[in-house]
């Protein structure tokens, strides 16, 4: 089974915290609500409650926080303020709708220039939304700048399809060079000065990482590095330790090479 990411997180450090409850006060809430399943598939709804669902799904479940900003240029993905109207001149022959439709399932098909083609298929596992969360999500896109127009019909019968299930969770293929992540590791990343992970010696300042891939799931780990604090602490460990600003320190390429690094440690 696969729990929502704000629910193992929560899990394991209800476990952890278990003998310290003295030490809950100085942890932050992590939040513990998991992100609902949308449906709206034959339902009545208006532009303003799709655009809005869109809007919650940007912020929690479709994870786009870690690498898009609206209104704030990011190193790593376009700032999205504007996309809404800006989309409909992106490719000729393609309306708004179906160029944000094909950003969110098929990102590869049109890199913006400028930027590493990095964005994972959002239909598809670690992410995975449904139908009616890329509708909403669309709308909520077309909303920035734009005309708020799509319909259900818009997105592909088969977005999301093979994700349901959930099985194949385990199983993420995430562009990045796990050799190379190490030496990042051990190297430029300086992690190697607070974890330990696997063969890599280090120090016990924060937790050991030689199994973070099994305690954790890709996205959990993906924020973490760029946003410890958003992340809530680990339990029995100092918060504000962990460094805030690897997100401009390290490159697109050593980020998603750590990561890849990290995702092998079972
Ligand atoms: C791992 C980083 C990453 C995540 C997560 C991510 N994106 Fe992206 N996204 C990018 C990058 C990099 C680009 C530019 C390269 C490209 O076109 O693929 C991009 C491009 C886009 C574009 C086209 C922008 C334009 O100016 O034409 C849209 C729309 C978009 N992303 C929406 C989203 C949404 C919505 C989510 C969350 C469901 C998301 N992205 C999650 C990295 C990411
Ligand atoms: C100065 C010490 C320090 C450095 C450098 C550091 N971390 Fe951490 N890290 C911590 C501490 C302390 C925690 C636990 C407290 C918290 O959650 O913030 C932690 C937590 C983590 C976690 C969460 C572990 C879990 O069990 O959920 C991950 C993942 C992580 N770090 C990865 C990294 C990576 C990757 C790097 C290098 C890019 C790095 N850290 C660099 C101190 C550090």
């Amino acid at each position: 089974m696969r729990l929502p990411v704000s629910v193992k997180v929560g899990l394991f450090s209800i476990a952890v915290m278990g003998g310290y409850s003295y030490f809950a006060n100085s942890i932050p809430q992590i939040e513990s609500r998991p992100p609902q399943e949308l449906s709206l598939e034959g339902g009545n709804v208006t532009p303003a409650q799709l655009v809005k669902a869109g809007e919650e799904i940007f912020k929690t479940k479709g994870t786009c926080e870690i690498c898009h900003r609206i209104g704030q240029k990011g190193t790593r993905a376009p700032d999205l303020a504007g996309v809404g109207g800006r989309a409909a001149k992106m490719k000729p022959g393609m309306s708004a709708t179906q160029y944000l439709v094909e950003s969110l399932v098929n990102p590869n098909a049109t890199i913006v220039e400028g930027y590493p083609p990095i964005m994972p298929a959002v239909d598809k596992p670690p992410i995975a939304l449904n139908r009616s969360e890329l509708w909403a999500l669309t709308a909520f896109l077309q909303s920035l700048g734009g005309t708020v127009e799509v319909a259900l019909a818009d997105i592909p019968a088969t977005a999301g399809g093979e994700s349901g299930a959930g099985g194949a969770a385990t199983a993420v293929a995430l562009p990045g060079d796990p050799k190379a992540g190490k030496a990042i590791f051990t190297g430029k990343g300086t992690c190697m000065a607070c974890h330990k992970a696997g063969d890599v010696p280090g120090t016990p300042v924060g937790p050991d990482l030689s199994q973070i891939a099994q305690i954790q799931t890709p996205d959990y780990i993906m924020k973490k590095i760029l946003d410890p604090k958003g992340m809530g602490t680990v339990a029995n460990f100092p918060p504000g330790v962990m460094p805030q600003d690897f997100g401009t320190r390290l490159t697109a390429k050593e980020y998603t090479d750590l990561v890849a690094f990290l995702l092998t440690l079972k």
